[in-house]
């Protein structure tokens, strides 16, 4: 629901508590959501600072099992230096985790001073907030790496729990994105519920690289994604290692970047803002194969797409085939094998139907198992 409003949440804040004898303890609870991009991201100008070579744009995922939830703590006393915890294991080598320090280094820079609300006292001026230590938990409710942006709800919880203990107040719009945007680049989106751009800029210092919402989820509320897992093992290639690939050896992709995302971008706008469904699916299938193809174009080349993606495209294809008024469906495949399916609310159940019929535990395609279809956006029809 915070994503929804787009807002960023507070909401998930928790309060700030003294723990007698360990000094001060401040902590934070954040939820955020995963993100599909429509117009997808691929290829850096600048792998340091996560900048894009084209903008990108997504739907927010706001679904409970698609979310990363993170729970900060800072303290003064705090043995060990800065600490994290992803899915219960401990990140060892948090030193030369560089997106990892850039995130930490880039809240501490904008720290706010600890006042109390009753009385406006300061507890904790800013320059001793500064020193605290960190002890992050994060955990996400899907499986990780398997091609469903856990990056994206990932740096974007860490980025909204670590503002809200450290007091970070954003000293213009969409500055926590830019920091998300550092973490990884997919994350910049995820700040935000519905419809959310993220302009590449043209600035070397990143400033202008930010993410915006076009529209919130209210805007369509008849608009589904049905989650297809294909897969979940971790994937092969990743993307930043596979973005560093394509830009130096795919001219494809320079194409693309240059020549066909900034129409797209506008074109995606308009048919969001005009609730256009055959336009927004069309947009989004061409920009997942083109993306597809930027991969295979890559030397030597990346397949994110297994058999059963390509059969559930096909079968996307022939279900709009078979409709008089345009696509009823859309598919889109990030970096891994698993589709997202957009519809609307009047066809989910013959689509869900179709896709289980072809893929679901009893048919023969069940071997690669297709774990579940589920809809979100904003029902939550789980299959099994
Ligand atoms: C295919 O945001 O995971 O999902 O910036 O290196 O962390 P880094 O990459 P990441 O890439 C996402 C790529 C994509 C498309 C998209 O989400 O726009």
């Amino acid at each position: 629901s915070e994503g929804a409003s787009g807002e960023r949440a507070a909401s998930g804040a928790q309060a700030s508590e003294k723990m007698a004898g360990h000094g001060e303890v401040l902590v934070s609870t954040a939820s955020a959501p995963t993100n599909i991009a429509v117009v997808k991201y691929w290829g850096k100008r600048d792998t340091k600072l996560n900048l894009p070579i084209n903008s990108s744009l997504s739907v927010t995922l706001h679904q409970e099992d698609l979310q990363t939830i993170t729970s900060v703590a800072i303290g003064k006393d705090f043995e060990g230096g800065d600490r994290v915890w992803l899915n219960g294991k401990e990140e060892t080598d948090l030193a030369s985790n560089k997106r990892m320090q850039g995130v930490f280094s880039a809240i501490r820079e904008r720290a706010g001073d600890v006042v109390d609300e009753a009385s406006g006292e300061v507890l904790v001026p800013s320059a001793e907030l500064k020193t605290y230590k960190i002890h992050v938990v994060s955990r996400n409710s899907f499986p990780t790496a398997a091609g469903l942006a856990s990056s994206a709800s990932g740096y974007a919880c860490l980025v909204k729990a670590l503002s809200q203990v450290f007091r970070v107040k954003e000293a213009h719009e969409g500055e926590l994105t830019e920091i998300a945007r550092a973490g990884s680049g997919s994350a910049s989106r995820s700040l935000y519920g519905g419809y959310v751009k993220w302009e590449m800029g043209t600035r070397d210092d990143g400033v202008d690289s930010r993410a915006y919402q076009v529209k919130p989820e209210e805007h369509w509320p008849n608009m589904h994604a049905l989650i297809c897992v294909v897969s979940d093992h971790k994937k092969t290639t990743s993307s930043t290692g596979g973005m560093i690939d394509s830009v130096r050896t795919s001219e494809l992709l320079k194409f693309r970047a240059e020549n066909v995302v900034p129409a797209r971008m506008k074109a995606m706008e308009e048919a969001i803002a005009a609730k256009d469904f055959p336009a927004f699916a069309e947009l989004t299938m061409r920009d997942s194969n083109q993306f597809h193809a930027t991969c295979l174009d890559t030397y030597p080349p990346i397949a994110y797409m297994t058999d059963t993606s390509h059969n559930v495209s096909r079968l996307v294809h022939a279900i709009n085939n078979e409709s008089s008024s345009g696509p009823i469906c859309a598919y889109t495949f990030d970096a891994g094998p698993n589709a997202v399916i957009f519809l609307e609310e009047d066809h989910v159940e013959k689509v869900l139907k179709a896709l289980l019929a072809d893929f679901g535990p009893d048919s023969a395609e069940s071997s690669e198992p297709f774990v579940r279809g589920q809809t979100t956006l904003p029902a939550a029809d789980c299959m099994e």
